[in-house]
């Protein structure tokens, strides 16, 4: 009974089961059902019913047998008629409805990072400030696919993704982080999430065995997948440069996953030697590099620094996402693969979901044909600039033995911790104080490193990152006693 509107024109579909052989007359099924409907709370108050014509016609019965049941139903009280002809549900929501429509468990699953409930500030990671989205700009972009496209490019389509997005993705990508693509290799997914596993499914069909991640890096996707797909993990550490080449070298690993151009969280950038040490790796054992460039778009005061997929296109799977640039909610991410892996990445990608949703992909590329991520990213640049520079200044205020890292792009700072402070002591004497911060060591694969903090940024006005900082500097105080 999913697909009643509330509060807006009639419905058009209502689902009924009828049993012509039960011996029970129709209208009475019909009435028994829409009331069990009511009462477990799936047919809600103020949801319209379909006119009787339409679900007479749906059900193939008389249109009078839905008529009876609608008028039993409005003299028992569970529905009203309304002018203009239709029928709404006039009970009020019983109890159970809240419970069976599940709405605040979906709504509190949506964002693991985000767990602003109950903090007065809260450094959470991963969050992009989405009350930025460029509405008007999209809303053309929408409304030229949906006035232009025809019909036929709604249907179904190969696992890759619409042209018109491969084109215009390559022209920006090679553009702007210089990378070596071609409309031919790409494939669009639901944003990096889905291009890891799809990767990692695609890495084992090839014989992968093992897979060198940076220790540390996300809890939360390559690690888990890769596990689950039983490839061993071998965690590669981190220094303030990004990735120690030396230690991959000993790892005996098929695939690598980095973050070169702004690692996470440390927030180091791979050097131009390491880079060129990573290549001469993948080509002599034949590996692959996945290079995750989630949030190359933003940065401050340093020269850019482009893909390495634009050094070695046969070895390096580049993964795009617009998480961080748009609206994590459009869950749009593309990969440029190695010409050898294409046609598998595309596969899996139809067999995870038949494709990404056509629409939002013409709207993309309308998106980016004209200029508007561009300008986006323009507008967007200074006013996360303006917030890293507001937790920059209230650390050397309040915190001036705290060592920030990674602070020339991103949305996120780590700032490391002296010797003397114990990271998890510190973040829960921060929770105490109405302060949500993650530490860098539930990332760390073999465990140990010193304890720093990770700040997002990016959600917060400049006096909340002010406000934020004053309460972990209390935090601290308390932790380091009298
Ligand atoms: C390291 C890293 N890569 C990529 C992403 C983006 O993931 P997705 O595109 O699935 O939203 C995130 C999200 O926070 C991340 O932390």
């Amino acid at each position: 009974m999913g697909r009643l509107r509330t509060n807006s024109g009639p419905a058009e579909d209502l689902l009924i089961e009828l049993d012509r052989d039960a011996g029970v007359p129709l209208h009475r099924q019909i009435e028994a059902s829409i009331r069990a409907g009511i009462r477990a709370g799936r047919l809600r108050s103020g949801a319209s019913l379909p006119p009787t014509r339409t679900l007479a016609a749906g059900l193939g019965v008389s249109r009078g047998v839905v008529v009876e049941a609608y008028q039993q139903l409005v003299a028992e009280g569970y529905l009203v008629s309304r002018s203009g002809g239709y029928t709404q549900v006039a009970a009020p929501m019983p109890p159970a409805a809240t419970a069976a429509d599940g709405a605040g468990s979906a709504a509190s699953m949506a964002q693991p990072a985000a767990r602003s409930v109950g903090f007065r500030v809260d450094f959470g990671y991963g969050r992009t400030d989405v009350s930025q989205f460029p509405r008007s700009a999209w809303l053309r972009s929408v409304r030229t696919v949906l006035t232009t496209t025809p019909n036929d490019r709604f249907a179904y389509l190969d696992g890759r993704g619409v042209p018109e997005l491969h084109e215009a993705l390559c022209d920006y990508l090679n553009r702007v982080r210089g990378t070596s693509s071609v409309p031919d290799n790409m494939v669009i997914c639901n944003g990096y999430g889905q291009g890891i596993s799809l990767l990692i499914q695609v890495l084992v069909q090839h014989g992968a065995r093992r897979i060198a991640l940076e220790d540390p890096s996300s809890n939360d996707d390559a690690r888990v997948l890769a596990g689950a797909a039983g490839l061993e993990v071998v965690g590669i550490p981190v220094g303030p440069d990004g990735v120690q080449v030396d230690a991959l070298h000993r790892a005996d690993a098929d695939a690598i996953v980095l973050t070169p151009s702004h690692q996470w969280p440390t927030g180091g950038v791979l050097s131009a030697a390491a880079r060129a040490e990573v290549i001469r790796w993948a080509k002599r054992r034949g590996a692959i590099v996945v290079e995750d460039d989630y949030d190359a778009e933003y940065r401050y005061d340093r020269s850019p620094v482009g893909a390495m997929q634009g050094l070695a296109p046969d070895h390096v799977v580049y993964c795009g996402t617009a998480s961080k640039t748009l609206a994590p909610g459009l869950r749009l991410g593309w990969l440029v693969v190695p010409p050898h892996l294409v046609a598998d990445v595309a596969e899996a990608k139809v067999l995870a979901d038949r494709g990404s949703p056509v629409i939002d992909q013409l709207t993309f590329a309308d998106f980016l044909a004209r200029g508007e991520f561009d300008r986006h990213l323009r507008r967007m640049r200074p006013v996360y600039r303006r917030r890293r520079d507001a937790l920059l200044d209230a650390l050397r205020t309040h915190l001036p033995d705290l060592e920030p890292g990674g602070v020339a792009a991103g949305q996120h700072v780590v700032a490391w911790l002296p010797p003397d402070l114990d990271e998890a002591a510190v973040v829960a004497a921060a929770a105490r104080h109405g302060l949500g911060i993650h530490g860098v060591g539930p990332y760390r694969i073999a465990g140990t490193g010193p304890g720093g903090l990770i700040f997002g940024y990016a959600i917060l006005g400049e006096s909340a990152i002010a406000e934020g900082v004053a309460l972990l500097a209390t935090a601290i105080r308390e932790v380091r006693g009298p």
